[in-house]
């Protein structure tokens, strides 16, 4: 488990990846928001590419954690290269600062795209925060997941990206898990960094069939899980 805060390593600290790409730490939960051993290429291969997003051509993102939006701008980065439409929707009961966000994505992909500036520029202002720019509509909701209405059979990929499920285990449930299976669209995939066995099995008692990828740097496995037509 990774070090929490400490007069060293205060909360909110910025922590640059071996990719080059930045993470930091949460003051809430003492961990850092995204892999040390890569948060850009475990964005891009746990979430991207292990739910299919890279190929969809009008990919409906539900995420769990929206944390500093290091999956949203790699999914922005994506859909920008292909040209094809984004619907994503978020959930966040703990938002970080807007500084952080800027500085973690700072130069990083996406950060560019006029949805990543609309969103730095409404963050804080409004729940929920809505970002619509040509091709891109982005919905983040303030709020615990745990008691949100999502929307039925909508979502081509979930993101699953809670802390880990030691310290944030309330995300981790057979309960919630039952909503996000539902929240899937027929053939959507879910897609988390977690390979443990509790979740496997989380996610297969909600219906879903899952199966092991290989992981991002730093991770043997990692999971993906579709709802079957
Ligand atoms: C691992 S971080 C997510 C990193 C993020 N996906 C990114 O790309 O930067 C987990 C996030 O889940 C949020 N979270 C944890 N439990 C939650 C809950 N019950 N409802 C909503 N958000 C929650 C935390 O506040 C944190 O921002």
């Amino acid at each position: 488990m990774p070090p929490g805060p400490s007069p060293d390593r205060p909360a909110g600290e910025i922590i640059l990846t071996p990719d080059g790409s930045r993470t930091a730490l949460s003051a809430r939960f003492g961990e850092a928001y995204g892999s040390r051993h890569g948060a850009a290429a475990q964005a891009r291969h746990v979430f991207v590419e292990g739910t299919g997003t890279h190929r969809h051509p009008a990919p409906r993102v539900l995420e769990v954690g929206f944390g500093l939006g290091v999956n949203f701008r790699a999914t922005l980065a994506e859909v920008a290269r292909r040209g094809v439409p984004l619907d994503y929707l978020a959930y966040e009961f703990d938002p970080a600062p807007a500084e952080v966000l800027r500085a973690v994505g700072e130069g990083g992909e996406g950060a560019e795209h006029p949805a990543w500036t609309a969103l730095l520029k409404g963050w804080g202002q409004a729940s929920p925060l809505l970002v619509q720019v040509p091709g891109v509509t982005l919905t983040v909701h303030f709020t615990d997941v745990r008691e949100a209405d999502l929307p039925p059979d909508w979502a081509s990929a979930l993101y699953l990206d809670g802390f880990s499920p030691a310290r944030n285990p309330e995300v981790w449930t057979p309960a919630l898990a039952e909503r996000l299976a539902r929240a899937l669209a027929p053939e959507g995939l879910l897609a988390t960094y977690s390979a443990a066995g509790h979740v496997r099995r989380t996610l297969a008692g909600a219906g879903l069939k899952v199966e092991k990828r290989p992981g991002p740097p730093g991770k043997r496995e990692c999971l993906r899980a579709v709802r079957e037509a």
